[in-house]
Order: structure tokens, then C-alpha cells, then sequence
């Protein structure tokens, strides 16, 4: 959703925020803004765009790119008010003089909008972000980071923001509450991005602001209090991604790269993950007692979208291994479930942002229900993994192209990983069975690299099934979780109507969709259901609808039943999505080209969702 970005330091600020917030693009917006600062003439240039960064450089261009070496910079998603240049941020107070920018929402906005307009404020915009720097600019005594912390202590939702006034015209001030903040520590300069993407280009040391706390940056001196003026220990961490992964490096798109990048990406993620020794399983940063995990009760799996999808595996993984009784709830629904969980339930919350307002919501509840709580996240630092228990890392390198491939991988690999080692844990399964397991785990990365050369023949078929306007999935087993993934991908970024289903519960109610422009995919790799796949493929057939089936290589059960047949390499059932879904990335990126589709940033999506 919205970017942020912030500056203090020798450099240039304008071309440094235009150069992040297109780093910050990929997260999903309609406007954006930019307030610089000039210490010289402390004022403040302010430019902002309807439209996409490329317009805003362009609008600067025009105004002569402004001087100064302290700005911030925002992408805007709308929420409150239309995408227009008067709601983009920054936003300013009546002086002019205080711009902010902000992510997250202002809950009573509309009650502070009616007092600050009582004591004769003006605020021309629709936006409840608005009210905050009249707020400061009601409390500003000459501090700017005391009038930010008295200002927020009446602000209720959630907020990053970062703010600068004209009358300090080395400092910005940066808070947050449940919308990650993060500060990039360099040599005497300060970065601020609600997305550590956007800071690794300048530095690898990051400050992680905690909830409800407030950064003040002057060139290289972070000073961080609480909102009742505590000054606070700073969280510093080391990023360990490169910048380079956060380029496209040749490839037209980020999605189709990070296709690309899956065998390398699970390698990371299997690393240092099964001990050479034994040959099991070994999760380091679990942080939940051995004797706890093995006593629970159920596991229940809180996750969204395509990472619900790897939730369902995850609970299919540990309820077939581990012989634990484990459901997944999308995360949206669970806090308002009144679930059944207590300290026996292991929750484990999968996310790839580790933002995710859901999840987040999610985590909250069941740790004040008292179960353990587990987090599968990509982000070290993300407020995930802050308020969890343990955490898996998936070790999977940044993920930039907003429908999620190289992340879906590397969440059903950690949940097979989960899923042995609990199975270890309660002895579930012979050792030996445990070792075998584990081996083909680590076989992946060179099944899916098998799956990937695959492309010219999805590109070809891609050709063809352009024009269509609807389009089925169907597996069994395991690789019903690839169907619901193989259609959530088509439609988000091709824009086509696409439904996952259970292949045997085609004839209760979806197979009246089908004609012969109706394409059914079908899953169908060795597994102990394929013959009943193959019976439901042939219902298919009756109704004339053109069949596209993923088979197990040198192993097509259909004879002319499907008209396309997609060979991957032959996986156990269990761990068969991971190959499996390969080609169905690589048909729904395809398709989109051929319809030209904003591949990366499909309309109305954003990266990381952080408002319910
Ligand atoms: C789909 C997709 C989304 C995310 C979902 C959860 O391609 O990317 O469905 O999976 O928004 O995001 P995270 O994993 O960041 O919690």
C-alpha cells in the first residue's frame, strides 16, 4: 500500500526520494508527493502528482528539482478521498511550515477534524492523514518531536508517518503504530521507509521502531522515545539482501524474475535446515520450548490470499506427518471468531511481508487467548515476527512484483519443515521415514528448476488462451491448494475470471460453467487420487471444454483426453504443489503479457495490505 520515504544528510534529497519512492512503487499506489527542505532558505518546496512517480519527476523537472538534504516522499493508495493532487501527501499545517506524510488510517479523524476546524483550522483535503499536522502545529512549542509525540497521544489507528518542519531544518521526526516504520542507518545521514526494499541501496543497518514509538533523526544522531517522552533502546538489525535483488537484472518483469529466481530462493530458504549429521530437520529461531510444541493440541494456521493457500498445505503437511489435528482460518476472520484457541494451540501465522493488518490482528488474538504463537514471515524486523513467539524465516530474498510466486514456494517448503519437525517431536513417523523426507525436501529447488523449462511451452499455450474470459482449476489432495494458487494468480494479474476447486466437487454445482471457452486446468500428478482426477477430467471432456493438464513426466494418464499436457518432474504427492504450480505462475504471467497487463502492479493491488 502507500510508500514512505525520508531524508536527512549530506545528499541531495530530491533525486534520493524520486529514486525511492520508484523503488516503492512496486507496493501499489495511485499518487505521490514530495516535500523538500531547504536549510539555507529554511523553506519547503512542496510538489505533488494525481498520478505516478514518473509524472511527479516530470512536475519537478519543471519546478527545477528543489535543494535542500532533508525531504520525505510518499506513494499514496487511496483510502479517504479520491487520488488527486489536493489528497496526495505530504500535507501541511495553516503555516505552511510542518509537512507530513503518513501511512495507515486516522479512526477519529472525524471528531479532531471538527475541534481543529472549531479553533480555526483549515483543512482543504479529504484525507483523514490531514488532521495530523494541524494537530502538531496546535502542539509545536519550539520542539517538533515533542509536538509530534503530544499530537499522536490523541490520535487513535494506526500510523507511520515521518514529518519536518521549516524552523528545524535538520531534523525529521518518524513514529509508528501498527504500519511498519523502519530507519536505514548511514554514515552521518538518516533513511526512513515504511519498506527496508527501498533502503538497501544505501545502507544494511536498520533501526526497527517499535509500536507507539518516536524517531528523531538529525543527519546520523537517532534519538527514539515511547509517546510519554521515555527515551527507548533502539532495535538494530542487518539486512542481509542485496540491492541487486531488488532490480529486475534483465528480466521485463519482476514477477517473471522472481519465477525465475524459485530454485535459487528455496535453496536459501532449505538452508542450514536439515542437519548433515542426521539427516533431519532443524529450525533455528523457533523459540517456542520443544516440550510445548510437542504437547499441543491442534495447530491453527492464521494467514491471506496466496499465503492462506500455503496455510492449507501447511495444515495438510502437519495433520499428514505430525498426526496433529491442524485447520487454517483467513486471518480476517479469526479475531472476530471468538477461535478456539488456548495455551495447547500452536498458531502459526504466515505472512511474506510480515505487515499484514490481518495477520497482525490475528497474531494479537491469539496470544491474548495464550496459545504459542509461530510466525513464517520473509521480513526480519516485520512487526510479525516482533510480537510472535518464534519465527521461521523464509530466507527467500525480497519479493518486489505484488502477486506473490518465489514467497508461495518458500511458505509450502517451511510448512513441510513445520510439519517434520513437530512429526520428529511427537515420533509421528519412523525416523527413517523422517530422513527420506527430508532428502526429497532438499531435492526441490532442482525439481522446480526441471518445471521452469516448461516456459516456451506455457508461453505458446499462453498465445492461445489469451482471449479467454474464464477459466477452471481442478486438483485433488495436496494439489487442491495448487488449484486455488493457479487461479488466484490468473485472475490478479491477467485480470481473467478464474475459479480453484476440489476436482471431485466440479459436479456439485461449477462444472454448469464449463463450454468449450471455458479452459479447465487440471492438476494431475502421481497421487494415491489420480484415477479419480482422471474421471473428473473426463466429465470435463463430455461438456467440450479444452483440457490443460500438469502430469508427472512420462506418466500422461489422459491419452487425447486434454488437449495440452504439461510434463513436470515426478515429486512425491505431499511435496508436489511446490513443483506444480510452477507452470500455472508461469501461464497466468504469460497470459497477462499477451493482454498486456500491468504484470507487477495489477490494478487495485497492493504489496503488503496494511489497513482490514
Ligand atoms: C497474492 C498475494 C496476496 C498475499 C496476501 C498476504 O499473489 O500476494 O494474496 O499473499 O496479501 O500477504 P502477506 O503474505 O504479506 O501477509
Amino acid at each position: 500500500m502507500c510508500g514512505i520515504i525520508g531524508y536527512t544528510g549530506p545528499r541531495a534529497a530530491t533525486p534520493l526520494l524520486l529514486e525511492s519512492l520508484r523503488r516503492l512503487e512496486y507496493r501499489g499506489y495511485d499518487s505521490a508527493g514530495v516535500a523538500v527542505l531547504d536549510a539555507m532558505t529554511t523553506s519547503v518546496t512542496v510538489v505533488k502528482s494525481e498520478r505516478k512517480v514518473d509524472e511527479l519527476a516530470r512536475k519537478l523537472d519543471e519546478v527545477g528539482m528543489p535543494a535542500g538534504h532533508v525531504g520525505i516522499g510518499h506513494t499514496r493508495w487511496a483510502t479517504h478521498g479520491r487520488p488527486t493532487v489536493l489528497n496526495a501527501h505530504p500535507h501541511m499545517d495553516c503555516t505552511g511550515r510542518i509537512h507530513l506524510i503518513h501511512n495507515g488510517i486516522i479512526e477519529n479523524y472525524r471528531e479532531l477534524r471538527a475541534q481543529l476546524e472549531a479553533k480555526g483550522h483549515e483543512l482543504p483535503s479529504e484525507t483523514d492523514t490531514e488532521v495530523v499536522p494541524h494537530l502538531i502545529e496546535d502542539c509545536y512549542r519550539g520542539n517538533l518531536e515533542s509536538a509530534v509525540r503530544h499530537a499522536l497521544s490523541r490520535v487513535d489507528g494506526a500510523y507511520a508517518l515521518v514529518v519536518i518542519h521549516a524552523d528545524e531544518p535538520d531534523t525529521v521526526v518518524a513514529a509508528r503504530l501498527n504500519a511498519p516504520l523502519v530507519l536505514g542507518l548511514g554514515n552521518a545521514e538518516t533513511f526512513i521507509s515504511s519498506d527496508i526494499t527501498a533502503l538497501i541501496p544505501y545502507t544494511k543497518r536498520v533501526m526497527v521502531l517499535g509500536e507507539g514509538e518516536v524517531a528523531e533523526a538529525r543527519a546520523g544522531v537517532v534519538t527514539v522515545r515511547s509517546l510519554d517522552g521515555t527515551v527507548v533502546e533502539p532495535r538494530i538489525i542487518t539486512v542481509d539482501w542485496d540491492a541487486e535483488q531488488a532490480q529486475r537484472g534483465g528480466y521485463p518483469h519482476f514477477m517473471l524474475k522472481e519465477i525465475h529466481e524459485q530454485p535459487q530462493a528455496l535453496r536459501q530458504t532449505l538452508r542450514d535446515r536439515v542437519d548433515p549429521d542426521t539427516g533431519l530437520v532443524r529450525l533455528a529461531g523457533l523459540e517456542i520450548d520443544d516440550g510445548v510444541l510437542a504437547g499441543v493440541r491442534e495447530v491453527h494456521v492464521v494467514a491471506c490470499g496466496t499465503a492462506y493457500y500455503a496455510g492449507m498445505a501447511t495444515a495438510h503437511a502437519i495433520e499428514t506427518l505430525a498426526r496433529i489435528p491442524a485447520r487454517v482460518s483467513a486471518a480476517s476472520e479469526f479475531r472476530y471468531a471468538d477461535p478456539l484457541v488456548d495455551a495447547t494451540t500452536l498458531v502459526v501465522a504466515i505472512s511474506q511481508s510480515g505487515e499484514t493488518a490481518d495477520t497482525l490482528a490475528a497474531v494479537r488474538e491469539a496470544r491474548r487467548r495464550g496459545a504459542p504463537v509461530l510466525a513464517v514471515t520473509n521480513v526480519v524486523g516485520s512487526a510479525i515476527n516482533h510480537e510472535a513467539d518464534g519465527v521461521i524465516l523464509m530466507q527467500a530474498g525480497p519479493e518486489i512484483a505484488v502477486a506473490s510466486t518465489k514467497c508461495f514456494l518458500a511458505q509450502l517448503v517451511c510448512g513441510v519443515l513445520l510439519a517434520l519437525y513437530l512429526a520428529e517431536l511427537r515420533s509421528a513417523l519412523p525416523v527413517e521415514e523422517l530422513r527420506a523426507l527430508a532428502a526429497e525436501t532438499l531435492e526441490l529447488p532442482d525439481k522446480v528448476e526441471g518445471a521452469l523449462q516448461l516456459e516456451p511451452q506455457v508461453a505458446e499455450l499462453a498465445q492461445r488462451l489469451a482471449h479467454l474470459r474464464n477459466a477452471m482449476y481442478i486438483g485433488r489432495g495436496a494439489n487442491v491448494v495448487t488449484a486455488f494458487e493457479g487461479a488466484l494468480k490468473l485472475k490478479e494479474v491477467s485480470y481473467v475470471h478464474a475459479e480453484g476447486y476440489a476436482a471431485g466437487e466440479l459436479k456439485h454445482g461449477p462444472i454448469a460453467l464449463l463450454d468449450p471457452d471455458t479452459p479447465v486446468v487440471a492438476v494431475a500428478t502421481r497421487s494415491a487420487t489420480l484415477a479419480k482426477t482422471v474421471s473428473n477430467v473426463q466429465e470435463v471432456n463430455a461438456r467440450m471444454a479444452p483440457v490443460v493438464a500438469v502430469v508427472t513426466a512420462g506418466e500422461n494418464p489422459f491419452d487425447d483426453m486434454a488437449a495440452d499436457i504439461l510434463e513436470v518432474p515426478a515429486v512425491r504427492e505431499l511435496l508436489s504443489p511446490v513443483v506444480n504450480v510452477v507452470p500455472l505462475q508461469l501461464l497466468a504471467y504469460h497470459i497477462a503479457v499477451q493482454r498486456g497487463c500491468d504484470v507487477d502492479q495489477p490494478r487495485n493491488l497492493a504489496k503488503s495490505v496494511t489497513v482490514e
